[in-house]
């Protein structure tokens, strides 16, 4: 794995440019991310490009040994475009136009924007393209960011009229099939159909789906059309995204089929702040992230990227942006770059290079200070950097023996009718992820479509569409199936299915979900053991399958045959941890217990442990753990004493689930 780190050239003075280039390089960083919001010194008017500057910065970065991912800078386009052309701004959900003086105030389907972003696409890409340095590109800066999927503009309507036309063929089939029978909502003409906000109370969700469904294809759309000039003018470079963390409002997997590399932006520390995580969880990781945050968006994006994935932003210090803004640990900087390299990262960059004494991230770290001093986090890549060079031969990363089916659509779904306001399909899935983890398993995230040979186990926390091709693939696969409450809920057309759910999955289990109810904050449904509860969402099950757990109130939530089990409702940590432990078992997979707050993750033959907890775990006071430790030998980073945000990597000899696989 190779590290990097992002630069702006054009914040600094020329004269720090080769000293910064010289400084990369003996911390041991090997690539430079640049160019992505320097559209107005690119073109500072209207078809007049400057390269002077640019062309330096490139030179003096590739004479000092670094390779370049260019940016397009289609994320910032300057006050001089949007002057001779308002028509390019968004307009939010409640129509009001995006105000120029921030980034990413562009609509993504304005007809003239993506007139001007192909130009100077182009115009970029032809500049450097062949440029032996400039090796990986970056399309734009992250899609979406500061809720800029949806734009209601009148090319945006124009262009959702379209999209439904093309998909339904007759507004009568549209009628019919988002059920506008309902209220009076008959359309005549796919003309009359708007954007689904402003309405009184909410609007249809079909609509609402549908709308989603659009402006996520137009983030396909306009990525795709980079991509393109860029393969054309930048033969045999890898394109590459920045996807973000807690992002599900386009759908990355259908991004990504236009890109090589999917790469995703890691602020472990912004992140905790906003994710799905319990106040005492807020207070425990505040200075390492989540254990299993990082990870999972790991995993997520190494099956976004089908295989290829970087890190192409990772947070080195405090960020600017989060309610609170604390410092990681020591060690933590060290700690998330490892990790990203045990779940198989190609390369990881910071962000960003030095901080900027101006703007509006004046406030966020650099790996220097302002004044040009290294802060923490250099000394801590500088480490990292160190020790890779020491592992002799980096192994690939192997699939894992469980997937996990991720599907945005789903989230979606969950988002246009949550049915109980703390329903989040997002968080379901992070919490089976993170569960899986604490069993000691390595967990692939994959879109439904994805091939599932090979898998001892496939879960599915929250799919609510299970098509007959997906139900096909279940089937004829070899793995234990684990399903959660809402899988197979809906339809295509976002209908209750006719046999009632799970629908696509009855042909595997007799069983129908009858009623839902959802419940409010506190309120709790407790096995009839008093081992784990339900919480949030509670179904009511018909079923002739084995009833593997009973509420006190008697009850079904667990059922299951020998190929299936399905979980009626939302499980808490201990209900999940029991199910789970029952499928992984049934799976024929091993669990292995790690001290709390200790992570483990396989790359091949190499194994890491992570310590997210605050104080000190010897790894050798742990007896049941004997026969999985390596011996010192075997050790490539750390030892078996971790400190708090320590690491620990070694040569697995016998990886249980490889060794088991190859029967
Ligand atoms: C990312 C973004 C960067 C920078 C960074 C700050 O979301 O891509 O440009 O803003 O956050 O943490």
């Amino acid at each position: 794995m190779k590290l990097g780190v992002c630069y702006y050239p054009e914040q600094w003075p020329e004269t720090f440019w080769a000293d910064d280039a010289q400084r990369m390089r003996a911390l041991g960083l090997s690539f430079v991310r640049i160019g992505e919001f320097a559209w107005s010194r690119i073109e500072p008017e209207d078809g007049r490009y400057d390269w002077a500057w640019l062309d330096r910065a490139v030179a003096v970065l590739a004479a000092a040994g670094l390779e370049i991912v260019m940016g397009t800078p289609t994320a910032t386009p300057p006050k001089w475009l949007i002057d001779k052309h308002p028509e390019i701004l968004a307009r939010g959900r409640d129509g009001n136009l995006r105000g120029f003086g921030s980034r990413r105030h562009y609509c993504f389907s304005s007809p003239v924007f993506a007139q001007m972003a192909a130009r100077i696409c182009e115009a970029v890409a032809r500049r450097y393209g062949r440029h032996p340095a400039v090796t990986t590109w970056q399309t734009d800066n992250e899609y979406g960011c500061h809720d800029t999927v949806v734009s209601t503009s009148h090319a945006a309507q124009a262009g959702f009229r379209h999209w439904l036309a093309a998909r339904y063929g007759s507004v009568a089939a549209l009628n019919e099939a988002w059920g506008l029978a309902f209220w009076s909502q008959d359309y005549n003409d796919f003309a009359q159909i708007d954007a689904p906000f402003g309405t009184v109370t909410e609007a249809h969700p079909a609509h609402r789906l549908d709308w989603q469904r659009f402006a996520s294809d137009e983030v396909v759309r306009f990525n795709r059309m980079q991509a393109d000039i860029i393969r054309e003018h930048s033969p045999g470079r890898d394109i590459l995204h920045n996807f973000m963390g807690l992002f599900t409002d386009f759908d990355h997997h259908a991004v990504a089929a236009d890109l090589d590399i999917a790469a995703w932006d890691s602020y472990p520390l912004g992140f905790l702040n906003q994710g799905p995580f319990t106040p005492a969880e807020k207070t425990k990781y505040l200075r390492t992230g989540h254990p299993d945050l990082a990870a999972f968006h790991h995993d997520l994006y190494r099956g976004v990227g089908r295989g290829r994935w970087w890190v192409i932003e990772q947070q080195p210090g405090p960020v600017n942006w989060a309610a609170w803004n604390p410092a990681p640990a020591a060690g933590a900087v060290r700690m998330w770059t490892w990790e990203a390299f045990a779940h198989g990262a190609e390369k990881l960059a910071y962000f960003r290079w030095r901080q900027a004494p101006t703007g509006q991230e004046a406030m966020h770290a650099g790996l220097l200070r302002p004044d040009s001093v290294e802060a923490a986090g250099a000394v801590e890549a500088a480490q990292v950097a160190a020790e890779l060079a020491h592992i002799e031969r980096i192994p690939d990363t192997v699939p894992a023996s469980v997937a996990l089916l991720f599907d945005y659509q789903s989230i979606w779904g969950t988002q246009v009718q949550p049915q109980g306001r703390d329903y989040d399909g997002l968080a379901a899935a992070m919490l089976w992820h993170g569960a899986l983890r604490q069993l000691g398993l390595d967990v692939d995230i994959v879109p439904p479509g994805a091939d599932l040979a090979g898998y001892r186990l496939v879960v599915m926390p929250c799919l609510l569409v299970i098509d007959s091709v997906l139900a096909a693939t279940l089937e004829a696969s070899g793995a234990k199936l684990l399903a959660g409450p809402r899988a197979g809920s809906k339809t295509r057309d976002f209908a209750i299915p006719a046999a009632l759910p799970p629908d696509g999955l009855q042909r595997l289990i007799d069983l129908r979900v009858t009623r839902v109810e959802s419940l409010p904050p506190g309120i709790i449904e407790a096995a009839d053991d008093g081992i784990g509860h339900v919480t949030r969402w509670l179904e009511d099950i018909e079923t002739t399958a084995d009833i593997r757990l009973k509420l006190a109130d008697g009850r079904g939530v667990w059922f299951g045959n020998a190929k299936i089990d399905y979980i009626a409702g939302w499980a808490d940590p201990v209900l999940l941890d029991r199910v789970m432990r029952g499928v992984v078992a049934a799976a024929g997979l091993p669990i292995e217990d790690w001290p709390e707050h200790v992570r483990v993750r396989r790359r091949g033959s190499l194994r890491f442990a992570f310590n997210y907890g605050d104080t000190p775990i010897d790894l050798g006071d742990f007896p049941h753990l004997a026969g999985i430790l390596p011996a010192l030998p075997d050790i490539v980073v750390g030892s078996l004493m971790l400190p708090p945000a320590g690491v620990i990597g070694w040569l697995a000899k016998n990886p249980p689930e490889i060794a088991d696989l190859a029967l």
